[in-house]
């Protein structure tokens, strides 16, 4: 084996496309040295290859012209709302959707044109949905009926939606991913759907473009797909169809998903039976888009033996919930040492107060040492999303890296954030009237700056 190559070379096709073993040994991401990134960045922090990244949105983008040429890609941004992504996302073509005003305001902060945006959510405030008529939001994909009723008091000229159906598919994935089963949250059944879209023609300003489905997230076959252009196409003639996204990835080497080629194949080729021709196809990939150009770096605080032998590092389930959410299996490399052999199988745990923090369950690892820095693949998707604060974690800044050079795109947070939602607590006297709060020292305030 040479001594600048992952120690099983399955491992680069679960890391970032562009991940190398530099000759110290240490695994580089777009060109940067993940252990020096750990010394200028601290850990745990979230690591993105800029150019997989933009490289799998033109895949998709050109992928999907190519077979369908009134078809369209939409970047599924709950899978990694950064801001930089949003950005990178409208520079590469490709459109936005949010779930939120959250979503819908970093998208409007990084420049997203708004006509290029659709609105999820399967319960949307009155808020939301004024700030995305004001906005301008191209397309509002309705949820329900408070969604229309909403929608008839806001508006004073013609907003295009979406109806999002429930199309009775249950794909083969997570309970806690999957979406498009009959007794699924989202969206309305087929005859409710049927009925509000019988009801809403000729409306004055509700204007249905079409419809939508998403039937759950991390599908490992093209198959259920299949089904959902043919569900959807039951609907009558549209100009527009969305099937939503959920394609799946590989997180170890034992995993094969299909390939975006396999899935956009299958897709298109249904839909050249069933969709009216001209029609628009939309797609809205997350997990497929991101998860791959991401990984997750932490140092590694301890290493003990007890029943089981643990690798105990500086981050877990607050900053990776994907494993307790969705028992997702992801890849762990010692960064510094990614091309030597594994020699230890080892409960690789964080350091939140839950069993269920659990990194990888029997991560092979090299020589495994308090200090070292480890690297988890494909982390890229719904990592950063669902970052907390459990036991008082700092979410983790977020680096995107690109030949040889880094751009920070989200700051680690530090105890003065954190502290800072509490601070009308300190003029209240909860316990003693008497006591008041002791002043946070300055040290321990800039402690996580
Ligand atoms: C409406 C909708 N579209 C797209 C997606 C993205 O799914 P995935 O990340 O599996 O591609 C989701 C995920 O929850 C969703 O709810």
């Amino acid at each position: 084996m040479s001594e600048h190559e992952f120690y099983d070379a399955a491992l680069a096709e679960v890391f970032p496309v562009h991940s190398s073993v530099n000759l110290r040994g240490e695994l580089e991401i777009g060109g940067c040295s993940v252990v020096e990134l750990a010394r200028t960045f601290g850990t745990p922090a979230y690591v993105v290859d800029e150019e997989g990244l933009r490289e799998q949105m033109r895949r998709y983008r050109d992928g999907m012209s190519a077979r369908w040429p009134g078809g369209a890609v939409t970047f599924a941004s709950k899978s990694m709302p950064v801001l930089a992504t949003y950005a990178i996302a409208a520079s590469e073509g490709i459109g936005v959707d949010v779930a939120g005003a959250g979503e819908l305001i970093l998208a409007l902060e990084a420049g997203v044109p708004p006509e290029t945006m659709y609105l999820h959510g399967n319960a949307k405030s009155v808020e939301e949905l004024r700030l995305a008529v004001e906005c301008g939001v191209g397309t509002i994909v309705v949820d329900n009926l408070a969604d229309i009723e909403r929608l008839e008091r806001l508006l004073t000229r013609k907003q295009p939606v979406l109806i999002r159906v429930i199309p009775g598919i249950d794909p083969n994935t997570h309970r806690s991913v999957a979406t498009g089963g009959s007794d699924s949250k989202f969206g309305l059944p087929i005859e409710q759907a049927r009925a509000l879209i019988a009801r809403l023609e000729g409306h004055p300003t509700i204007e249905v473009e079409g419809v939508h489905l998403h039937i759950g997230s991390q599908i490992l076959d093209v198959e259920p797909f299949r089904r959902a252009v043919q569900a959807i196409a039951g609907f009558g003639t549209f100009r527009t169809y969305n099937i939503g996204g959920g394609l799946g990835v590989n997180y170890n080497v034992g995993h094969r998903a299909p390939t975006v080629e396999e899935y956009l194949d299958e897709i298109t080729a249904i839909a050249r039976e069933v969709l009216p021709a001209g029609s628009r196809l939309l797609i809205e990939p997350g997990r497929s888009l991101v998860a791959r150009s991401g990984i997750t770096i932490y140092e590694v605080n301890n290493v003990k033996t007890t029943g089981k032998t643990f690798v105990a590092v500086n981050g877990g389930l607050a900053d990776q919930m994907n494993v307790a959410l969705t028992d997702t299996t992801f890849s762990a490399v010692v960064a510094n040492r990614a091309g030597e052999q594994p020699n230890v199988t080892a409960q690789l745990v964080g350091r939140q107060c839950e069993s269920g923090d659990l990194l990888v369950d029997g991560a092979r690892l090299a020589d495994p040492a308090a200090g070292d820095i480890i690297a988890l693949g494909a982390t890229g998707a719904y990592g950063y999303t669902l970052a907390n604060n459990y036991n008082g974690a700092l979410k983790p800044p977020v680096v995107f890296c690109r030949d040889g050079d880094t751009r920070l795109a989200v700051r680690r947070e530090t105890y003065e954030d954190y502290l800072s939602t509490h601070t009308p607590a300190r003029s209240v006297p909860w316990a003693d009237a008497a006591r008041t709060a002791p002043e946070t020292p300055a040290r321990i305030v800039a402690w996580g700056a």
